[in-house]
């Protein structure tokens, strides 16, 4: 069986290769993509034979879909989520930083409409693990300070990164932390029971994430980098394929989806 997938994003640094990718697969056919209505992007071929139309199209474009990838940027994403289930779509949200009300609008309607959504701040399968791996060193090093520290492309437009606040999610979860010092001046004082959260923008950075446990005599990180974005690329393709035939009008995370 073949499942449809809209692209939102399409132009995108990810949406473009998820693109790519969707074209050259067996099962999955790219049947349309979206772009900003005002980045002159309308008009072009994507993958496949798709040419990229504006975000107001985007309900016409899903009668016909069975899954929209978002890979957009949080407003327009924020815009689009919670209009998608009642056309019968699945949701794959890539899409970080989307706030809180548009969140919960979206899960509201994939409760109410029946259909399937999956949010994921990273795709790739090593992410996922390295989310695992601190977990697990968190709850073994409680009294460990803990400071996370991420770096990306120059022209990435949020700080700090999905990924870092979910790492800081899930620490703060397991340690009780409450406090984060976002980077650090001399005036801070020393340090809290607190985590901290450090951002480097530079380059072509595909994505470097490290959470460094210290301690009294000795210290340990752990460090994960993305070489390039054909593997949050495969993981979006992998999230596709397995959110395709639900229906059970919930929103799932990627530990679902990699069964961690
Ligand atoms: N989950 C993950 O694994 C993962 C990995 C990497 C990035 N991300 C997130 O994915 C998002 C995209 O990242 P990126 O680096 O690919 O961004 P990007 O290169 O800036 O691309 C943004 C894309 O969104 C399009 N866009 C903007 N407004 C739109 C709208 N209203 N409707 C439809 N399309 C719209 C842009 O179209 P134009 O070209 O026409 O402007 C462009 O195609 C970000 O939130 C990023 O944090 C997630």
């Amino acid at each position: 069986m073949i499942t449809k997938v809209v692209v939102g994003g399409a132009t995108g640094k990810l949406g473009r290769i998820v693109c790519d990718m969707i074209a050259e697969s067996e099962d999955l056919r790219l049947t349309g993509a979206t772009v900003s209505e005002n980045g002159g992007n309308i008009g072009r071929e994507i993958a496949g034979g798709v040419v990229a139309s504006g975000p107001v199209t985007l309900k016409n474009l899903l009668k016909d879909a069975d899954v929209y990838v978002d890979l957009t940027t949080p407003s327009a994403a924020g815009a689009a989520v919670a209009s998608v289930p009642e056309t019968g779509a699945n949701i794959v949200l890539g899409t970080t930083s989307v706030d809180a009300a548009a969140m919960a609008s979206m899960t509201a309607a994939v409760e109410r409409y029946g259909t399937s959504a999956v949010v994921s701040s990273n795709f790739s399968v090593g992410i996922n693990m390295f989310w695992s791996v601190c977990e697990m060193l968190a709850r073994h090093l409680p009294d460990q300070d803990m400071e996370i520290i991420e770096a990306h492309h120059s022209s990435k437009k949020d700080s700090p990164s999905g990924t870092a606040k979910e790492t800081l999610r899930r620490l703060q979860a397991i340690t009780g932390a409450e406090h984060v010092s976002y980077g650090r001046e001399c005036t801070t004082g020393s340090r809290k029971k607190e985590i901290g959260m450090h951002s480097i923008r530079a380059g072509n950075i595909v994505g470097d994430h490290t959470v460094l446990f210290g301690g009294d005599d000795e210290v340990l990180e752990i460090t994960h980098r993305a070489i390039s974005r054909n593997a949050l690329a495969s993981g979006c393709l992998r999230t596709i394929r397995w959110v395709a035939g639900r229906k059970d009008g919930r929103v799932h995370s990627m530990n679902e989806v990699l069964g961690l």
